[in-house]
């Protein structure tokens, strides 16, 4: 589907990379059919010795040239860049944001610069993760998105990790759980790593200790496909260490401290969106 499509991302700064790393990776995609643009010059230079893929000399040159244009800019520009392409965008052309926090409203009213346009726009949600091929991005069609370019915005984002599908207003609601989860899980990951090194374990080994037990834990809840819960109550004999553990949690109060994170993150994210 994707394979003789010419990709172009306007703004080649991390998650472009993330994605372009990806698809090359994975040959989702040939560097020859990857454009990118991108103001800064010692950036242009890394994306063209690391990746073999082409730049352009500016916004609109990359329009001319990709029949999906991923937009890669900060949300504070957004809408002054979309709206400097306008006159090149048609319907024929898929664009998927990764803006954090920015409609697809937003980004046909910026690309129709007045005139009633059908647009095919798709607004997705990646994490940080994507840098590792290990990211999970949600994705919002617009109205005016077909079959064919939403299996497309799929394809990209399996490059760097899994993908679901979610109605736009649930996006919020994903920033606050995936989106800023990566930083929940760090939190986590060094607060076990100071535990062990308070009970007397080198920083290395008890990192080294957490970071597998994190990763291993997810796998299995993956690959067995069995609840979490289950699978805590399958290691958690009577009267042991693991139900010693697991009172202490409770007393902290953790389910109730993760479920309020997600809360106030949505919320944020709303606030912020409006
Ligand atoms: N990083 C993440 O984990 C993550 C997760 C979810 C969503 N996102 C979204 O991804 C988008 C990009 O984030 P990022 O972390 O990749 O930011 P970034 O590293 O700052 O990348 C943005 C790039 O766009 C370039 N740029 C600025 N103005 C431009 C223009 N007019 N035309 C073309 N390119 C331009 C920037 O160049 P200069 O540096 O020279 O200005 C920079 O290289 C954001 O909208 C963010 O919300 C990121």
């Amino acid at each position: 589907m994707l394979k003789n499509k010419k990709i172009g991302f306007i703004g080649g700064g991390n998650m472009a990379e993330a994605i372009i790393k990806g698809m090359l990776s994975s040959s989702l995609i040939k560097a020859s059919n990857v454009f990118v643009s991108e103001p800064s010059k010692s950036r242009q230079t890394f994306l063209t010795s690391e990746y073999k893929i082409k730049v352009v000399k500016d916004n609109l040159d990359l329009v001319k040239k990709a029949d999906v244009l991923i937009v890669a800019v900060k949300p504070q520009i957004i809408n002054e860049v979309l709206i400097g392409i306008a006159d090149q965008m048609d319907a024929k052309k898929l664009v998927i944001s990764v803006a954090a926090g920015v409609p697809v409203s937003k980004i046909e009213e910026a690309l129709s610069s007045g005139k009633k346009k059908k647009l095919s726009v798709v607004r997705t949600m990646p994490n940080t993760p994507a840098v590792v091929q290990e990211g999970v991005t949600a994705i919002s069609p617009g109205k005016g998105v077909s079959k064919p370019d939403l299996k497309i915005a799929h394809e990209i984002f399996q490059a760097v990790g899994r993908t679901v599908e979610v109605p736009e207003a649930q996006i919020d609601a994903v920033t606050g759980l995936s989106g800023s989860g990566p930083a929940y899980i760090f939190m986590i990951i060094e607060a076990l790593s100071d535990a062990g090194v308070k009970m007397g374990l080198s920083r290395d080994v008890a990192t080294e200790l957490t970071v597998q037990t994190v990763l291993g834990s997810a796998m299995l809840v993956r690959e067995t496909g069995t609840s979490p819960g289950e699978l805590k109550n399958r290691v958690t004999s009577p009267g042991g260490t693991t139900i010693a553990g697991l009172h202490a949690l409770e007393k902290g109060s953790l389910r109730a401290t993760l479920m309020n994170a997600v809360e106030k993150a949505t919320l944020r994210s709303k606030e912020l969106a409006d």
